[in-house]
């Protein structure tokens, strides 16, 4: 008998976290350490946010809410869901969870049996794979690299589908790609979903961060999908709130009735305080993310521009999220001082101990060709960055 869990034992430690990791580890022995491997904003809570949860405290809103989130909180993540999104729901069909995390794994939970299949593309984001692990479920990847600009089509997802597929994991803005889909490829997505009995779990919580005009689209609106589609959203990414752990769940009731009971036996309601900061920051009206969001597009171009001049390297514009996906391949099989560059993760170790630069290796999210680079940094540091990448590089051309 294995003294622990095989299951739990087969799910692979959060490459994303480990980067991050291993750059603080390298930090604290002193090497000047430049981490692009953040999965967060780099700006702070806005202050009425903070202000909020100060006075929750002060207020005493320090006991237990309800488990499925505080009935005013609920309200607003419906007229949220309606203003924002054309989402329709009745208290009943959210669920206020601990990060959408959270959300995405009590869903998951609420809706699979063994060996159901769970289809989602590649490049995705890591914990997608991770979770249809916990939840005894199949993956059925559908890759598209950067000759597909990341993107899949109705055809590819026709082909992924059998009769044992549950659900279709959507998400747009991507992590890690930054690819959105505009309402025009949502709807052919939609078209497909015609008729079936799939689940889609639409993870939105990039929807804020887009650039250059596009319009982020959400496939529950579609009229046939709406009792099939379960959206996920939080605080976490539009208002700099990873910490305050806030993501929620809208859907058929029969499901968030499932997840509601799961999360009561394991974690309850989310924290009280952050309920009440979540609740400003949804009720509030507040210029900080637009601010944020040109922030972030002037860096993209930035370093979109810079990194394509790099020889070898290609590098799609990302329309959303704040990461750079590139591919890097073409460095495979070159040696510098006895060290080969076999893939995404030896690229990232070369330029860790060469420069000091800290990426993610694609594999973490399907594809070994590329490396991830967040861009939720200083300008300063992405100067140096790109300036320290091209001296790692440049000994290869
Ligand atoms: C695509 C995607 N979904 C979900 C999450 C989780 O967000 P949260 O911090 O709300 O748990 C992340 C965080 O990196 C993400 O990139």
């Amino acid at each position: 008998m294995n003294r622990l869990s095989e299951l739990i034992s087969s799910i692979e430690e959060s490459r994303t976290v480990a980067v991050s990791s291993l750059a603080k580890r390298l930090k604290a022995e002193g090497k000047n350490v430049l981490n692009f491997g953040a999965g967060e904003p780099d700006f702070n809570t806005p202050d009425f946010i903070k202000e909020a949860a100060i006075k929750a405290i002060q207020n005493n809103f320090t006991t237990y809410t309800p488990n499925e989130g505080y009935p005013d909180l609920l309200k607003a993540v419906i007229k949220k869901f309606k203003d924002e999104n054309d989402l329709d729901f009745k208290p009943e069909n959210i669920l206020v969870s601990n990060g959408v995390k959270h959300s995405l794994y009590n869903i998951l939970m609420a809706i699979c049996n063994p060996g159901d299949e769970v289809i989602f593309q590649s490049p995705y984001w890591v914990s997608y794979p991770e979770m249809t692990k916990l939840v005894k479920g199949k993956s059925v990847i559908i890759d598209a690299g950067v000759e597909k600009e990341y993107k899949i089509l109705p055809a590819d997802l026709e082909k992924a589908i059998t009769p044992k597929t549950k659900v279709f994991i959507f998400n747009t803005p991507s992590n890690p790609t930054g690819v959105v889909y505009s309402k025009d490829e949502i709807l052919a997505f939609a078209e497909v979903f015609k008729n079936k009995e799939i689940f889609i779990i639409s993870d939105e919580i990039y929807e804020k961060i887009i650039f250059d005009g596009e319009k982020h689209f959400a496939i529950g609106s579609v009229d046939y999908l709406k009792d099939k589609t379960i959206t996920v959203n939080g605080v976490s990414k539009a208002y700099a709130m990873t910490g305050w752990r806030i993501g929620y769940a809208g859907g058929p009731k029969e499901i968030i009735k499932l997840a509601r009971n799961l999360q009561s036996h394991s974690t309850s309601n989310a924290a009280s305080i952050s309920q009440a900061a979540s609740y400003a920051a949804l009720t509030q009206p507040t210029d900080e993310i637009n601010k944020m969001v040109e922030e972030f597009r002037q860096r993209r171009d930035f370093i979109v521009a810079e990194l394509n001049k790099t020889k070898g390297i290609k590098c799609p514009l990302p329309k959303g999220a704040f990461y750079v996906f590139y591919d890097v391949s073409s460095y495979y099989g070159k040696h510098v001082n006895g060290f080969e560059i076999k893939d995404s993760t030896s690229f990232c170790n070369y330029l860790l101990n060469e420069q000091n630069v800290g990426l993610v290796p694609g594999i973490a999210f399907g594809n070994d060709n590329c490396v991830r680079m967040s861009y939720a940094c200083s300008q300063s540091q992405i100067e140096e960055g790109l300036e320290r990448i091209y001296k790692a590089l440049v000994r290869f051309h």
